[in-house]
Parts: C-alpha cells; sequence; structure tokens
C-alpha cells in the first residue's frame, strides 16, 4: 500500500490529491491514508497538507539504486552483485542465507532499513530508514581461522579511508573496528564467519555507518556516543559514493593482503588508530583491567601492558579510552 501511495501521489506531482480519492483508489480508510502519509514522513518524504484539498508531494527522499552502485563503481571482485532491500531485519541475515545458497564472494547485501541490526556482542544496531548506510559484504579468503581478526583490521582501515576520501572526515579506529569521530562513533563493522576445521569458509562483514542521521535520529541514549557524518560535517553525503568509495578501499587492500600479508595493513592500522599508546580498560576473561594498549600482533590482536607488567593479548572484546 505504501509503494501505491508513493505512485499515486507522484502521478499527480505538484497538484493536492485529496484524502478522499487516495482511500478511494487504495481500497482504505482515510485514517489509513493519513498514517501512511505519516509513516513516509518518518522516511524523509515531504507532503503539503490544506483542508479541503488533500496531500501534495514535495519533496522524496534520496534512494539507493543496487544497478547505479554495480554500474558506478570502481572495484572489480568487491560489489559486482548487490542486493538491495527496503526494508530488512539484518543485513547480515540476508548475507549469511545467500553465501548458503552459493552466492560468490563480492556479493553485497544493502537495506536501508534494519528491524533488527546488530552490533558486537549482541547488542543492537540502530539502523532507520534512508539515513544511514547498513551493509554486509561476502567475503571467502583462503586463510586459516586464527587470521580472521586480520580482516576486521583490514574493513576498519579500509572504511575510515573511504570515509576521508568522500567527506574530507579523519575517522580513528579503536579496537578492534569501531570508527570514532571527535570520541564518539561513527560507524562499526561486525564480521560473521563460517569455518570447516581451522579452514575459514566464508565470512559476512557487516558495516553500520551512521551517514546523513541528524541529531534527533539517534535515540536519546546514544546522543552522548554516537555521531554522524551529517553532524560532524554539516553536509548530507552521497551513500551510493560512499558505497563505492569503501568497495574500492576495500578491493585494495584486500588484494594488497593477498600479495603481501597482513603487515602492511597492521602499519596503516597503526597510522589510523586512536587506541595505541593510550591508558585503555579492557575486559579480560570477565575482569575489567587498566594498562596500555602497546600494538598489534601478527595475527591482529591487541597487546595490552598491564599494571602489574604483564601483558594480555585480547583477539576481541570490549576497549574503554581513559
Ligand atoms: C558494532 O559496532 O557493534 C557493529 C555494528 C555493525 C552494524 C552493521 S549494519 C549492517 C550489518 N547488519 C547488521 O545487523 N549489523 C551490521
Amino acid at each position: 500500500m505504501t509503494e501505491q501511495l508513493i505512485a499515486l501521489l507522484r502521478e499527480h506531482l505538484g497538484s493536492f490529491v485529496s484524502g478522499e480519492q487516495l482511500s478511494r483508489e487504495l481500497g482504505c480508510s482515510r485514517t489509513a491514508v493519513w498514517k501512511q502519509i505519516r509513516h513516509l514522513k518518518e522516511r524523509g518524504y515531504e507532503f503539503e497538507s490544506a483542508p479541503r484539498k488533500g496531500y501534495r508531494l514535495l519533496k522524496t527522499p534520496e534512494r539507493l539504486d543496487a544497478n547505479a552502485i554495480v554500474s558506478k563503481r570502481k572495484a572489480k571482485l568487491l560489489g559486482r552483485s548487490v542486493k538491495l532491500y527496503d526494508e530488512i531485519d539484518s543485513t547480515q541475515n540476508a548475507a549469511l542465507e545467500l553465501v548458503r545458497t552459493g552466492a560468490p564472494e563480492g556479493t553485497l547485501v544493502i537495506a536501508e532499513q534494519q528491524t533488527s541490526g546488530r552490533g558486537r556482542m549482541g547488542r543492537p544496531w540502530h539502523s532507520p530508514h534512508g539515513k544511514g548506510i547498513w551493509m554486509s559484504l561476502i567475503l571467502k579468503p583462503e586463510i586459516p581461522l586464527a587470521y580472521t581478526p586480520q580482516l576486521t583490521l583490514l574493513v576498519a582501515v579500509a572504511l575510515s579511508r573511504a570515509i576521508k576520501y568522500e567527506t574530507g572526515a579523519s575517522a580513528g579506529i579503536k579496537w578492534p573496528n569501531d570508527l570514532l569521530i571527535g570520541g564518539r562513533k561513527v560507524s562499526g563493522i561486525l564480521l560473521e564467519t563460517h569455518a570447516e576445521g581451522e579452514r575459514l569458509q566464508h565470512l559476512v562483514a557487516g558495516v553500520g555507518i551512521s551517514v546523513n542521521l541528524a541529531q534527533q535520529d539517534f535515540p536519546e541514549e546514544l546522543h552522548s556516543r554516537a555521531t554522524s557524518l551529517l553532524i560532524e560535517t554539516g553536509k548530507v553525503t552521497d551513500r551510493e559514493a560512499l558505497i563505492c568509495a569503501f568497495l574500492e578501499q576495500m578491493e585494495e587492500l584486500y588484494v594488497l593482503y593477498h600479495k603481501e600479508g597482513f603487515a602492511p595493513i597492521r602499519t596503516l592500522w597503526e597510522a589510523l588508530s586512536v587506541t595505541l599508546n593510550r591508558p585503555v580498560r579492557v575486559n579480560v576473561g570477565s575482569n575489567w583491567t587498566e594498562g596500555i594498549a602497546e600494538g598489534i600482533d601478527e595475527l591482529g590482536a591487541l597487546v595490552v601492558r598491564l599494571e602489574n607488567g604483564e601483558r594480555a593479548k585480547l583477539f576481541s572484546g570490549e576497549v574503554e579510552l581513559r
């Protein structure tokens, strides 16, 4: 019904359509029409409404276009197939399902909105309609499972570089893969893997970027911790261009990783890190311990010098900058 309503209003672009006509043509009550209009406003559509005249469509939000992404991208392998959903529970679920049914490496799943977007540690990921980039990329690197943290760091570097290239904003990486601007999180990465024995079969790299969200688009409890590219740069970012820039950066680093291993990625990650050489609070097992983040080891684990002088290696977990 939402799509039919948009089509109807588009047919009469520039002129009013009465609530009565809309309810007749859509076969529903005027209250139902009014509820749909309210729903569309939340999705970025703008209307003028006037008593007795009805509604006039003024502006439609920018929508992503899968074909445009496939043809605009410069990457060759990544993004050669793009599946776009208007609304889905989680692009991770869709990508995991696709890979189970044989989708090739480089397949990208994007959604305008996620109803159950998930973050690390089972946290929810706020994914409102049309304002962010919520995407999952299928990769099939032939590496041992133990090397997976390296890929996490690789994705974070690609993302930070793409944001810089497209918007000019500098996003620092908080280990392992949070992107921060001014101490607040603008983007998060979630890697989900499937292995057989010690070998990785495939992984799905889930990336969430808060692109064009205004402060009021975040729930109150996130205001102190989350930000968006719009808030930081004051400009609306072209989401398709940013997706293409990410695919390009990702492909460049992925090829480099296959040729030269993790060492060059590690150097790039260290240069973008906001964690290294900083006092941090880390959860080791079920305890929080304080120490100095010293570096990244050859597998991608964070090395922390604890207060008692011992070193802890973290492969996953939570780090708080002090
Ligand atoms: C985190 O920082 O905790 C990771 C957030 C990852 C969010 C992205 S949005 C696209 C993909 N689909 C999901 O459900 N999660 C990831």
